[in-house]
């Protein structure tokens, strides 16, 4: 989907998702597993703390992508501060049940304040938030091919909006909600545009790939050199170097036996997004400061 964020969007998707949370109980945002800051959205942080009640389960989606012991690492980080963290693959049913328990676990403290005041409790509310691309509507599919039932709109709500329930007091609004990608950041930017989160028209390949290389050479060089037959001093070489060299071996050539090099960088980005490069993830979690004993 061709999404720019422009001051305009921005503006209209934070009344939009404004509105939406109105109506919602818990939160799931989902991050790409990859790049888990880089696919963060500060406006989301900003609309929750504004409602301290108001629960949030970080999914790292596309993990099946990520590299699994960065995700690990992730996971920890985020649940160290406190944030309720599933690591997921969208497509696969198997993450179903446990996102399913997780938000419902979030929404137990609510249907106990409830329950306290004396207030008849309904389901606990849920809606998946994220940037483009990040797998919102393939979880939501995924989600709801064993839904229950489909209920009907509500007074109220958004016309057109439905609820899918997906469990015993459980409901998913049947839209994401649309978040805009750090774009203003350059080096969130890249690693975006790596991932497929950004049109491929809007951004510099010849950055993102000549980066997405070194750091691959750097954390994931046997990756690097079983997929595209390089040998050790090939691999070892700059980033522009090993893409002529990735050019020559997958025959991507000009009249005249010059490399191709949009071509060997569009096979490169192909390659990583579709998971052809291995499990990589391109950001870590910050170091903890070790505090120095005095
Ligand atoms: P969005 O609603 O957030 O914009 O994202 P959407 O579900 O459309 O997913 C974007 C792309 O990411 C799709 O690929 C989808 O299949 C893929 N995807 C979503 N979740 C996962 C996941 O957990 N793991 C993996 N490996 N891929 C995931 P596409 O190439 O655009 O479409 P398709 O050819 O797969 O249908």
């Amino acid at each position: 989907m061709l999404i720019q964020w422009y001051p305009g969007h921005m503006a209209k998707a934070k009344r939009v998702i404004g509105e939406q949370m109105k109506v919602i109980d818990v939160v799931v945002e989902l991050r790409d597993a990859r790049i888990p800051l880089a696919s963060e959205n500060p406006l989301l942080q900003e609309l929750i703390q504004n409602k301290p009640h108001k629960p949030r389960i970080l999914a790292l989606n596309k993990a099946d992508l990520a590299d699994p012991q960065a995700s690990r690492a992730w996971a920890d980080y985020f649940r160290a501060q406190g944030v309720r963290t599933v690591l997921l693959d969208s497509k696969a049913k198997a993450g179903r049940k446990l996102l399913i328990r997780e938000v419902l676990a979030a929404g137990q403290p609510m249907l106990e304040r409830w329950r306290r005041r004396g207030l008849r409790t309904r389901s606990v509310r849920t809606i998946i938030l994220g940037i483009p691309n990040v797998g919102k509507s393939t979880l939501i599919n995924t989600l709801a091919k064993s839904y229950i039932a489909h209920t009907a709109d509500r007074p109220g709500k958004t016309r057109g909006q439905q609820w899918v329930r997906l469990a015993d007091g459980l409901e998913l609004m049947d839209t994401p909600g649309v978040l805009w990608p750090k774009i203003e950041d350059p080096a969130a930017a890249r690693k975006l545009a790596a991932t497929g989160a950004i049109l491929d028209e809007v951004f510099d390949a010849e950055e993102v790939v000549r980066e997405l290389l070194g750091y691959l050479a750097l954390r994931y060089g046997e990756n690097l050199a079983a997929r595209y037959d390089l040998t050790a001093e090939q691999r070892a070489a700059d980033p522009d170097a090993v893409l002529a060299a990735i050019a020559q071996r997958r025959g991507a050539l000009l009249p005249g036996g010059v490399a191709d090099l949009d071509k060997a960088r569009r096979l490169v980005l192909n390659d990583f997004r579709s998971g052809r490069l291995g499990r990589v993830t391109l950001e870590l979690p910050p170091e903890e400061t070790e505090v120095a004993d005095e």
